[in-house]
């Protein structure tokens, strides 16, 4: 149930935060698991365990969280290069692909992930996967104007395509201002043919195939922790 699954998630993204050296700069993931790793990151740095971390939040929530929990935040600017990102994720294959933009902010997460010499995903194992796309619809982020176009063209590859939209009705918008497309291909044979067809495609901003970027895995289930590094 949620209660044990949250429990699960804490527990991956606790013992990711045990790689976490002092001095270094942190990319601090977006959801309801790489909270418990901002909020371990901040206690330890309250009592001195952790010193001189600044972290890099990847989405404009995680930044107010960061900030209210004390934790020091920096920039791509300032830092070139991330040491160690912790971050969630949608679904998991064997090779450490994965999707992820469930929490609507792919784009960021992709861009910290890119610039991290090493991108740790924590996961319960409810979200593990033989092959990518079984569990999970694509978040495809399009800038507003033709989304349409996009979402049909999206289609045409085989998708089902549905634009994202929050509670109230309206679609939601991302921490950039466009829009979310989620495109269920069910099970993708060929990641790296699909992930290139969505990049290549003007309108498209970006997409939810993190392609060999994670390189190390925590997932927390009934038996235990699993740290798996590719
Ligand atoms: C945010 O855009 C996502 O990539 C999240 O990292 C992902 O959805 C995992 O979120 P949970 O930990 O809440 O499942």
């Amino acid at each position: 149930d949620a209660v044990q699954r949250d429990a699960l998630k804490r527990l991956a993204a606790e013992q990711a935060v045990t790689l976490i050296q002092s001095g270094m700069v942190v990319g601090l993931g977006v959801g309801s698991t790489a909270i418990f790793a901002i909020r371990r990151i901040a206690e330890l740095l309250a009592s001195g365990e952790l010193r001189d971390i600044v972290g890099v939040p990847c989405a404009l929530r995680v930044e107010e969280e960061a900030q209210r929990l004390g934790i020091p935040l920096t920039t791509l600017e300032e830092h070139s290069q991330v040491d160690l990102t912790i971050d969630g994720a949608d679904e998991v294959d064997p090779q450490l692909n994965l999707i992820k933009g469930g929490g609507a902010a792919l784009l960021r997460e992709k861009i910290v992930a890119q610039s991290s010499r090493r991108e740790v995903i924590v996961v319960d194992e409810a979200k593990l996967s033989p092959v990518l796309g079984t569990q999970w619809a694509i978040p495809v982020e399009v800038v507003r104007f033709g989304w349409g176009a996009q979402a049909r063209w999206i289609a045409s590859l085989g998708a089902e395509v549905a634009l994202r939209r929050q509670p109230d009705g309206e679609p939601l918008t991302t921490d950039q201002g466009n829009y979310i497309l989620d495109c269920n291909f069910g099970p993708i044979a060929d990641l790296t043919t699909l992930a290139t067809q969505l990049s290549l495609r003007t309108g498209i901003v970006d997409h939810g195939l993190f392609l060999g970027l994670a390189t190390d895995l925590i997932v927390a289930g009934a038996d235990g922790i699993r740290h798996i590094q590719r």
